[in-house]
Parts: C-alpha cells; sequence; structure tokens
C-alpha cells in the first residue's frame, strides 16, 4: 500500500482510465473539492450503490469519518452487523482495502442532500420531542451533522434512520463508542423510532 499512500491527496480527476472516469464523475456530482484522497480500485464496487444515486436501503457514506466507515465494515465482515448485502461486500476486503476505502469515502464531502418536504408535521415534532427526551443531540450535536464516534444522522432516509435504531434496538449491530447506540435504542419504542427517523430524515 505505500505506493497508493505515496499518491495520496492527488486529485482523483487525474486519474486515468474507466475508474478513474467513473470516480472522476462521482467526486464531480459529489462537488469533491480538488484535494479527494485517492480513490482505491475497490471503490468502484461500492458506486453502484452509495453513489450519487442511491441503492434501495443504502444510505449515502460520502463524509463519514474514516474510523466510522472502517469500523462498520469491519463489523459486516466479522458478520457483527447484519446485512446480506453488506456482509457480501466486506467479505471481499483486505484491512488494507477497508483502510483505503475510509481514507477515501472520508475525504468526499458529505452529500448536500435538501430535505424532502415534510408532509407529517405531527410527527415531526414528536420526533423532536423524543430527540430531546433520549438527549441524542448531547451525542451527535445540535445540528445532527455527528461529533467523534457518533456519525452525521440529518438527511439520511428515513427507511434507513428507522432500519438502523431498529437494528441497535434488536441487537443485529453492535455499537462502537462504548455501546452508546446501543443503550439508547433499547429505550426506544416503535412509535419512537418512526417519530425519530421522521425527524432526522426531514430537518432543515
Ligand atoms: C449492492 C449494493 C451495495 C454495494 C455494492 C455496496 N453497499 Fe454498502 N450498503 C448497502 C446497503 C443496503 C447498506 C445498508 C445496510 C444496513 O441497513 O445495515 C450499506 C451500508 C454500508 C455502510 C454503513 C453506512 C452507515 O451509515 O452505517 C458502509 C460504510 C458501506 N455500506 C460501505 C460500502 C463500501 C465501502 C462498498 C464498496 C466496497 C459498499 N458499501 C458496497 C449496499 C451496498
Ligand atoms: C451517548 C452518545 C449517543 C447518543 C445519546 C445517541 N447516539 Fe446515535 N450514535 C452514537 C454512536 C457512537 C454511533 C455510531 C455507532 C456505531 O458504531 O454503529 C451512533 C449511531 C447512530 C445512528 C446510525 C447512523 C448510520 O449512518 O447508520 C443513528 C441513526 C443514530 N445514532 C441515531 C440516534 C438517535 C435518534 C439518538 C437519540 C434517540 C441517538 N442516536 C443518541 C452515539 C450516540
Amino acid at each position: 500500500m505505500s505506493g497508493a499512500r505515496s499518491r495520496a491527496g492527488r486529485p482523483v480527476r487525474t486519474l486515468s482510465g474507466p475508474a478513474g472516469a467513473a470516480l472522476g464523475l462521482l467526486a464531480l456530482l459529489a462537488g469533491a473539492p480538488a484535494l479527494a484522497a485517492e480513490a482505491p480500485e475497490v471503490a468502484q464496487a461500492c458506486l453502484a450503490c452509495h453513489g450519487e444515486a442511491l441503492a434501495e436501503g443504502a444510505p449515502p457514506i460520502a463524509g463519514h469519518s474514516s474510523n466510522y466507515i472502517q469500523l462498520q465494515l469491519v463489523f459486516f465482515r466479522a458478520g457483527r452487523r447484519k446485512n446480506e448485502i453488506m456482509q457480501g461486500v466486506a467479505g471481499g476486503l483486505s484491512d488494507n482495502d477497508i483502510r483505503a476505502l475510509g481514507k477515501y469515502f472520508a475525504s468526499l464531502p458529505a452529500p448536500e442532500t435538501k430535505p424532502p418536504a415534510d408532509m407529517q408535521a405531527d410527527l415531526t415534532r414528536a420526533g423532536e420531542a423524543a430527540a430531546l427526551r433520549h438527549r441524542c443531540a448531547a451525542c451527535h450535536g445540535d445540528a445532527y451533522l455527528g461529533i467523534q464516534a457518533a456519525p452525521r444522522v440529518a438527511r439520511l432516509p428515513e427507511a434507513y434512520l428507522a432500519k438502523a435504531l431498529g437494528d441497535y434496538r434488536a441487537g443485529t449491530r453492535p455499537s462502537s463508542g462504548g455501546a452508546a447506540m446501543t443503550e439508547v435504542a433499547g429505550a426506544l419504542s416503535d412509535a419512537d423510532i418512526a417519530a425519530l427517523a421522521h425527524y432526522l430524515a426531514v430537518l432543515p
């Protein structure tokens, strides 16, 4: 990996070949700054689902911290975070792949998603109240853009957010950060989860 490391920091758009073209396009669409980490070969396989258009059930991963991305890939690879698709993907990744993927996706800016129109203002208010009660912002930040081990959760797809909270509660997803999310989610009702997922998905 020393070669890749010495080239890190080179603008993605200088890569040549079809891989370079695809990744350069992604960087362009995501509004990447000139200095994104070099895209490892394996990142190509991720774009079909985590690119500008998201596959069903897939969240955006650009702009999460490298640590968060690497941890999730390790959890999938070890079968501790359950998801058939991602366990299959991560099963084929080496430690070096995981490091390079974490570094690369973390170097891309988070997508500037516009919140969908809020058609359920009551649910939003219920979600805001539940977030206050459970002190979600204490770890995720006032704007829910993430702090340290706690990732950005603002404006992720609503169905993904609900599934994530349900998975922590069911124990099919482990939590880094001292089991923080496992404890938090254990106290959530189904109604809390629906309201919280909606509130976070439509945050302005
Ligand atoms: C066929 C579609 C598909 C491909 C290809 C794919 N993913 Fe995923 N990925 C998903 C889905 C679906 C989820 C949501 C899993 C869940 O609900 O727990 C996910 C979740 C993730 C997460 C967790 C995100 C979070 O916010 O916790 C990471 C990190 C991730 N993928 C990285 C990758 C990387 C890196 C690659 C390429 C090596 C990749 N994925 C390829 C579908 C895909
Ligand atoms: C004590 C700190 C803490 C509190 C309080 C907390 N979180 Fe988290 N949250 C974390 C950490 C750390 C992670 C990353 C865990 C992991 O490795 O999966 C996380 C992950 C998440 C994720 C997964 C994001 C993704 O991309 O998959 C969601 C959704 C989430 N939190 C929502 C909430 C909500 C809603 C609340 C309030 C009910 C909350 N959190 C309260 C620390 C916290």
